[in-house]
């Protein structure tokens, strides 16, 4: 049994070691973490598994961005502690965070991340989305939340203004 609830502040430091745990060393000098400087989350939609005990299983966080100057949302990071993988926790978190998001509105997501994994929810190569260097563009991947919620969206992936 796990409990899906929304992050709070005292998650924080929790959620950044299972981070730290599951993601190789120097995760932080990763591109997407440029555009998440200085820029709060968005904190509807950052999500915890916590297991009966309540210790930390899984964890998703978004941040706002923008491309070509349009709201986007920047899914990620999303992480599932390693004695649980594989359970479905990940695509709980994804599939559940992504339903709200459209709930709230918001029209596109996207990811660096593999595509193997994503496509199953609908995740697509997006073609003309620039992330900061050095990004890899075959894993620059995106969903439309409504319906052609890309079309037309393009440039450079820029720091959501607040
Ligand atoms: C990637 C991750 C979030 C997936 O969560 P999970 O709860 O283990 O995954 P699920 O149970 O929802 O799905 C399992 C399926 O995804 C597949 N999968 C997991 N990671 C994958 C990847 N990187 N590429 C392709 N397939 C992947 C598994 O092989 C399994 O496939 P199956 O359904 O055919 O058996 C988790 O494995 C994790 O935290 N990994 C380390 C951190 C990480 O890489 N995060 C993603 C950054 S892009």
């Amino acid at each position: 049994m796990y409990r899906l609830e929304e992050e709070t502040e005292a998650d924080w430091w929790e959620v950044e070691a299972l981070y730290d745990l599951c993601f190789a060393p120097g995760r932080t000098a990763l591109s997407s973490y440029r555009l998440r400087e200085g820029v709060p989350t968005v904190a509807s939609l950052c999500l915890v598994l916590r297991d009966a005990e309540g210790v930390l299983a899984a964890a998703i966080r978004y941040w706002p961005v923008e491309v070509g100057g349009q709201d986007a949302l920047l899914l990620g990071p999303v992480a599932v502690h390693p004695t649980r993988q594989g359970e479905g926790l990940g695509a709980l978190l994804i599939t559940e965070s992504l339903a709200a998001a459209r709930r709230l509105g918001w029209e596109r997501a996207m990811l660096v991340g593999d595509a193997p994994y994503y496509s199953r929810f609908g995740f697509h190569k997006l073609e003309g989305v620039e992330m900061p260097p050095p990004t890899n563009p075959e894993r620059v991947l995106g969903i439309a939340l409504v319906r052609d919620g890309w079309q037309g969206v393009q440039g450079a992936v820029t720091r959501a203004n607040g």
